[in-house]
Parts: C-alpha cells; structure tokens; sequence
C-alpha cells in the first residue's frame, strides 16, 4: 500500500508536466486486448479486405467515432465523471474508440474497429495471409500448413475466427462495461442487458465476405450458430463473473452485474441439459459453485478464468453438427440487430 501512494506521488508532477498525460482517471480493465502500440488501423486493411470495411462502415462501431462526442448524454457522464471530454480520456476511449500509439504518443484514430475485435495487427498481419512463401497460393496450401498458419497468428495476438471465442470475449469485455464508477457515478448503462452473440454478429455487424471470394457476405450454417450461440453464452457468463468481481457496492453496478451473471448460469444450465458436453458440463459446475456475492472478488476472478478456458476448449473441439438439440435456442433471423 505505502509503495502504491509512494509511487503516486512521485508520478504526480511528472503528470503535470508533461503534455499528453491522460491517464489519471484509467480504471484499467485487462480484459479489453487491444494494445495501441500493435494497432494499424482499418485502412491497413482495407486493400485486401475493402467489403468488410465498407460492411463495418454501416455500423454504430464505425459512427460512434464521430456522434458520442456530440451527445448530450455522453457529455453528462463526463460532466458526471469529472473528466475534460469525451474523446481525450482513457475511460471512454478504451470502449468506444480505437487507439493508435506512435512514438509514446496515443491518438484515437476510429470508432471500434477491426483490431477492437481481431487484436492489434501489428504482429499477426504478415501471418495470417501467408500461404508458406511469396508465391504460394491459397489453393496450394495444405491442411497442416492452414492449421499452423492460424495458430502462429493467435500466438501473435490474433483473435482468429478459427476460435470464435477469441472474439466472443472481446465482444462482452465492452458489452458488460465492466466499471463501476462509469456505471454508477457516471449514469452509463450498465452494459447491453440483451447481448447474444448470435443476434449481434448476425445481422449489421457481420462480415463474411472472405469465404465466398467477396462475392456475397455469407449467412452461418446452422452448425456454425449453434456453436456460436453457445461460446456467446459462456463469455458473457465469464465476462458478468469479471464485472460481479469488481463490485464494492450494492448500486446499479453490482446488482446488474450480479443478476446477468445469475441469467447467465439459467442460460448455460439449459444448455447442458440438451446436450451432453465435457466443456460445458464443466463451465456450468465452476459457475453454479460460486455465490454472487459482494466481496468474493478473487473467489468470483478465478471462477471466470476457468469458465473462459472451458469456452477456448469448446470453441477449438466441439462440432456443431452435434449439437442439433440446441436448436430450439438459437434466435432467428428476424431476432438479429440491424440498423
Ligand atoms: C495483404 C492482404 C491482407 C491484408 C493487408 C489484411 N488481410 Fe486479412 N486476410 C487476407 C487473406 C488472403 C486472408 C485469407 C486467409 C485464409 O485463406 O485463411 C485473410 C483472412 C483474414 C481473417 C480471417 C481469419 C483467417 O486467418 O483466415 C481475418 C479476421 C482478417 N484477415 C483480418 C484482417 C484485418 C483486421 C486486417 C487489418 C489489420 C487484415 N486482415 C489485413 C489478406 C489480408
Ligand atoms: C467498458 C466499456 C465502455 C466504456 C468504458 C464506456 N462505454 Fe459507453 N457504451 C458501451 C457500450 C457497449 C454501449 C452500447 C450499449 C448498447 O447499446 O447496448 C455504450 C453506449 C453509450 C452511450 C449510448 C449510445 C449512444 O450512442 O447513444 C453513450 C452516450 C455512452 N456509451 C457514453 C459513454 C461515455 C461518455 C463514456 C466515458 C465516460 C463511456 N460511454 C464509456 C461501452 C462503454
Ligand atoms: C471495444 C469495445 C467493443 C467491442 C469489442 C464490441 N463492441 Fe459492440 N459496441 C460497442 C459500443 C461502444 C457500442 C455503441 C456505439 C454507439 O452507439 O455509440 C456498440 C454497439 C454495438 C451494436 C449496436 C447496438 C444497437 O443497439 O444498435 C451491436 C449490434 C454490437 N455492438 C455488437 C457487437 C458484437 C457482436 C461484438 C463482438 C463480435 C462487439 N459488438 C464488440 C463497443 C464494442
Ligand atoms: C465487432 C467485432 C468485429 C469487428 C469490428 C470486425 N470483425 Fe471481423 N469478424 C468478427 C467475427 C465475430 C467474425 C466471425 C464471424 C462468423 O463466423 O460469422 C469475424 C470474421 C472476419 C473475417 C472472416 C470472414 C469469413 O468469411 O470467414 C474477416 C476476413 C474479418 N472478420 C475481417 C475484418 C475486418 C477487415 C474488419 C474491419 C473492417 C473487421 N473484421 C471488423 C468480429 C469483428
């Protein structure tokens, strides 16, 4: 504790002094991965992927960089927070902008963009396209070379689709806006209380334009949302343990935290009772063994850290095709978010 204030007091009128300082107010939140030093922007992907990019461009993600700041809500929760504005600040920026750091110096360069959801490219995007060599093709490549092409991009940093769950998180470490003060000092919303990964990606936000050659964005088969409703399930259960966590007070915040994760576990229990699945057998033991109570911080952390590798595992290993029983489930069509 001593050192902690120590180390405040030194940093303090180094603060003062020095320009782009704004990280006072941080309530840093580990779970959101995307790191601004390994951030290279939507145009850098643009050339090889342009329908993605004009897809994302018809989303709040792309527009919320130029409406938040006009809000007159968004300049309440500032105005309630104590903070100078909205886009000059890490509390909002880490959710609803995407940073670019060049030379110690962070920019907000887009809304949430690719690399909010598929990680810093920096280090991945030379991989992930590389068909073993400059003139390999993607026709030549053979299965073994795929499979260590993906996972070399994941050990950089990728959130690869191979691994819906990579994503799934990234999607409910903004969608459970898991800070308290924001929440119950600022007035946010705490979270999107009806997120479903399935219903959300399916309608405005998807962009699968890579697996018909860019000539249709391709609607997922039935194998592919059952497993996709299910990895939702389990990282928003995660997710709601995380924000549960970190309550200190029973406001807004932590009852809401704490009722979604409670919804969370109805939801993961339904599902295990219509299918017969190591991973999510074992998910739902951790989730169901822990009360959601104030003041078990560590407790409810490390249960959501095992939820979260039974929900990798489930994504790498189980096979839609056997989980017909789920589909009574899965929402339909007229069920996703557009515009
Ligand atoms: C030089 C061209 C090029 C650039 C630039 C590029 N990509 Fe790709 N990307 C590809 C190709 C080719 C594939 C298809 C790989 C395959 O066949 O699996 C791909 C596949 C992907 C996939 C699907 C997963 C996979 O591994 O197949 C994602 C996600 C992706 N790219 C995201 C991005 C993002 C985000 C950026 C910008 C930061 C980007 N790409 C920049 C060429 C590119
Ligand atoms: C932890 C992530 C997170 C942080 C931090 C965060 N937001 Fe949000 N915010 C969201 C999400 C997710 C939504 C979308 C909620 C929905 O529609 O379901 C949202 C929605 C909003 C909305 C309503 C959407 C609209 O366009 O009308 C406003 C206003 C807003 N945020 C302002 C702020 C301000 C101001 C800050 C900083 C003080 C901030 N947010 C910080 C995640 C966050
Ligand atoms: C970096 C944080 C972040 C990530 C990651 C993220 N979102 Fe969002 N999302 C937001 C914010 C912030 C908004 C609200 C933007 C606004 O309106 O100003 C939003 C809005 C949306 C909306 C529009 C909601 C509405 O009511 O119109 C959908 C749908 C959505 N997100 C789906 C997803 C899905 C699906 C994923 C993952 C695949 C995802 N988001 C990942 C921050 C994020
Ligand atoms: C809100 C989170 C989010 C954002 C923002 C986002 N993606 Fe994705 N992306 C996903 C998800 C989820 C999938 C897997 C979709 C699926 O399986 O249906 C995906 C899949 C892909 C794929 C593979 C599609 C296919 O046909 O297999 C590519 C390529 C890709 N994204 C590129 C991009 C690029 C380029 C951008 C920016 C213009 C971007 N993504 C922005 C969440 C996101």
């Amino acid at each position: 504790m001593k050192r902690t204030k120590l180390l405040i007091l030194i940093m303090l009128p180094l603060c003062v002094l020095a320009a782009p300082c704004a990280a006072e107010e941080v309530t840093e939140s580990p779970e959101i991965r995307c790191d601004p030093a390994s951030v290279l922007g939507a145009e850098s992907c643009a050339k090889c992927h342009e329908h993605e990019v004009s897809q994302w461009k018809k989303t709040p993600h792309y527009a919320t960089f130029e409406s938040l700041h006009r809000k007159p809500e968004a300049k309440e929760i500032v105005k309630k927070l104590g903070l100078k504005s909205v886009k000059r600040n890490d509390t909002c920026v880490r959710c609803h902008y995407t940073r670019h750091e060049v030379d110690d110096r962070v920019r907000v360069i887009a809304g949430v963009s690719c690399e909010s959801c598929h990680g810093g490219a920096k280090d991945w995007l030379a991989l992930h396209n590389d068909y073993g060599g400059p003139s390999a093709i993607k026709a030549d490549e053979s299965p073994e070379h795929r499979q260590q092409r993906i996972e070399a991009s994941v050990a950089a940093g990728m959130n690869n689709p191979a691994n819906l769950y990579l994503i799934a998180r990234q999607c409910l470490a903004c969608h459970t806006t898991p800070d308290e003060k924001l929440v119950n000092v600022g007035g946010h919303a705490p979270g999107s209380l009806d997120f479903e990964l399935v219903s959300w990606s399916q309608g405005m936000v998807r962009h699968n334009f890579l697996r018909t050659g860019g000539t249709a964005n391709a609607e997922l088969s039935p194998a592919q949302l059952r497993m996709m409703y299910v990895v939702g399930v389990m990282a928003d259960l995660e997710a709601s343990f995380r924000a549960t966590a970190q309550a200190t007070t029973k406001a807004t915040f932590g009852t809401t935290s704490a009722q979604r994760a409670a919804r969370l576990k109805q939801k993961l229990y339904d599902i295990n009772q219509l299918i017969d699945d190591p991973h999510v057998a074992r998910a739902l033991e951790v989730a169901l063994a822990e009360p959601l109570k104030l003041g078990r911080s560590d407790a409810l952390l490390a249960a959501a850290e095992q939820i979260g590798q039974a929900a990798r595992e489930f994504a790498d290993e189980a096979n839609g095709e056997n989980l017909v029983a789920l589909d009574s489930l899965i929402p339909k069509p007229e069920m996703y978010k557009e515009q």
